[in-house]
């Protein structure tokens, strides 16, 4: 590993000060060390294991990443550049270790470069934009937290800072504009802060961060980091499970697969209302998000695969269904727009043709998703309707709900560039959003059934 040149005069700078302050240095993390997440392990073991986890971490290891990224600078001869690792490999962009992301996959490229990493966020000096991360980090090496009263270390320094104290509304600033992607050409792809911004989570009275809800707090104080004396604190969980998951062997992947489907389980709201529509019936489905700060899906919705499997029964005879996926099959070979509920975005191309490639994108996306909760008390239920067949009547209508992080449609895509490993493919898994399961059994029609979980902030 090569050292970094500024390593010598900032180490020099680090013992004028101590010696200033007459503490002593000599364990001072070097420069390196300060940007290894390994060597933060020795005191903060639950902070890494949590992280090591997580997206974050997994964010420049992610095959599809990769295989999206290598094809984005194939196909736009380079001009891609760093886009794409500003948000995937920040630190190492921001040192000016990589140009193009291609070194990711270089076999000698240090690991600690890849994924957002303990010291891209906790050097986090400044932010001043929405999107494509405009988060710049701190040369002095000080480590910033949410405490103002850190108990004495000699391993590094440390300050508050309010980008990383999760009751102040800054601190939004230090995770939404990653979560907020706007192309060169002025389309704004993903837009997680944005719709954050316009639910009531981000009013003054009923503000909710990024952080209260992805970075739920230890139920008891504890010390935050193993060494003698440290005052009882409160943890705050690291791993921030949302819909995307490991494909690869990963630290913890199946334990983080069943923290997805917790995050994920209780998210919609749903109901079912069957009634009749001479000659036929009719069933209308009703959806809400009660539980995400923004859109669901959100972010990367263009990959997101939602959708209702809804099937209608006389007895033991099954009268009509829609959104019976097999195993295997892409949902959106049998789901789209106008036919069945699937919830994602479309991305069309300058030809007016549906794309999945970001470079390939020349207008707004179209939007099939579920707002978040805009204003307090108000319900934002979206409603779908169903005819079904005529001179037949259901005594049982059942609704299920599943989601699929990354459509296979769009690993077909990469697969048939030769981009990605056909094997990845039988790795991406689907997850039910049980709690929105539902069973209409009349007994007469004109009736509804609902789940009773509530919304609120
Ligand atoms: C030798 C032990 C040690 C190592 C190694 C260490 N820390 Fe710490 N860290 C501490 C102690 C002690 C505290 C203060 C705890 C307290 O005040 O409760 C602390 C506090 C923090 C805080 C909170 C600061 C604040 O003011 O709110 C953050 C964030 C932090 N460390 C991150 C890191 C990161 C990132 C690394 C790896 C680059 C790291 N630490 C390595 C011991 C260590
Ligand atoms: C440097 C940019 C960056 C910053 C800063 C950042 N994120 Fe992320 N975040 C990412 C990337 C990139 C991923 C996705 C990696 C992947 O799925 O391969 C991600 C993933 C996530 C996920 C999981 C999404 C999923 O679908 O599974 C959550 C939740 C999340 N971030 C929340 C936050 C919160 C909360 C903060 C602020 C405390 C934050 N992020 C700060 C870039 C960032
Ligand atoms: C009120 C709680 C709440 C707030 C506030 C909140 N989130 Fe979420 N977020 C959730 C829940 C629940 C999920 C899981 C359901 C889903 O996928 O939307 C989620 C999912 C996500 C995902 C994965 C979305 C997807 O579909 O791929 C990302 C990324 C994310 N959040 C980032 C953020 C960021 C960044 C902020 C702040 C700007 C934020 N969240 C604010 C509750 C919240
Ligand atoms: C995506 C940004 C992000 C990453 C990556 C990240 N942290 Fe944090 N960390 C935060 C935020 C935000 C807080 C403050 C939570 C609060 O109190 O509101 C925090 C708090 C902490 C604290 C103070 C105690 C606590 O739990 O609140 C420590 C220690 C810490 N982080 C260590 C680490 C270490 C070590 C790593 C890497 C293994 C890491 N963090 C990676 C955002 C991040
Ligand atoms: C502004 C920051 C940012 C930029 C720029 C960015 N990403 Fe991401 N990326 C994210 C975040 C945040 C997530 C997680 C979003 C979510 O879960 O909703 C993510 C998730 C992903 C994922 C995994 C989830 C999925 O659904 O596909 C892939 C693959 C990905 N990005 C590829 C790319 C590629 C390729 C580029 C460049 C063309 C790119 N990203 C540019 C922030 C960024």
């Amino acid at each position: 590993m090569n050292t970094l040149p500024p390593l010598r005069i900032w180490s020099l700078a680090l013992l004028v000060v101590s010696l200033v302050l007459g503490a002593c240095s000599p364990d001072k993390l070097t420069r390196q060390e300060v940007y290894d997440p390994a060597s933060c392990e020795e005191c903060h073991p639950t902070h890494v294991e949590q992280w090591g986890m997580s997206m974050h971490a997994y964010a420049g290891d992610d095959p599809v990443f990769l295989a999206m990224n290598r094809r984005g600078q194939e196909e736009t001869n380079g001009e891609l550049g760093s886009f794409c690792i500003n948000c995937h490999a920040p630190l190492a962009v921001q040192l000016g270790e990589v140009e193009d992301g291609l070194e990711l996959e270089e076999d000698d490229f240090p690991q600690y470069f890849k994924g957002v990493t303990c010291a891209f966020c906790h050097l986090a000096a400044h932010s001043e934009g929405d999107s494509n991360n405009p988060i710049e980090i701190d040369d002095r090496l000080v480590i910033k937290g949410p405490f103002d009263d850190p108990f004495q270390d000699p391993a590094h320094r440390a300050e508050y800072s309010p980008f990383m104290d999760r009751n102040q509304r800054e601190s939004t600033e230090i995770c939404g504009p990653c979560h907020d992607i706007v192309l060169d050409n002025g389309v704004h792809l993903e837009q997680t802060y944005l719709e954050w911004q316009n639910t009531v989570f981000a009013d003054d009275l009923t503000l909710t961060t990024c952080g209260n809800c992805h970075m739920p707090a230890s139920s008891e104080p504890g010390p935050i980091a193993d060494v003698e004396g440290v005052p009882a604190r409160l943890l705050h969980d690291h791993s921030m499970p949302g819909v995307d998951v490991a494909i690869t062997p990963w630290a913890g992947r199946e334990e983080y697969r069943q923290m997805v489907q917790a995050e994920l389980e209780d998210t919609v709201r749903s109901e079912i209302c069957v009634d009749s529509e001479p000659p036929g019936w009719r069933v209308t489905v009703g959806l809400e998000n009660i539980k995400a700060g923004h859109s669901f899906p959100s972010g990367s919705s263009q990959d997101r695969r939602i959708w209702a499997q809804i099937q209608a029964f006389d007895g033991d005879e099954l009268l009509w269904e829609s959104g019976v996926v097999p195993e295997g099959t892409p949902a959106s070979e049998l789901l789209g727009p106008d036919t069945g509920i699937i919830l994602r975005d479309y991305l069309k191309g300058a030809d007016g043709e549906e794309v999945h490639m970001f470079w390939d994108v020349a207008e707004p996306p179209e939007r099939d998703v579920l707002n978040g909760i805009r204003v307090f008390g108000a319900e934002e239920i979206r409603v779908w309707d169903f005819v079904g067949p005529a001179f037949t009547e259901p005594d049982r209508v059942s609704l299920r709900l599943f989601e699929r992080p990354i459509g296979l449609d769009v690993l077909d895509d990469l697969i048939e560039s030769g981009h990605l490993d056909p094997a990845f493919r039988a790795e991406m898994p689907t997850f039910e959003l049980v709690d929105a399961a539902l069973e209409w059994t009349g007994p007469v029609l004109g009736t509804c059934v609902q789940t009773d979980s509530t919304p609120g902030p």
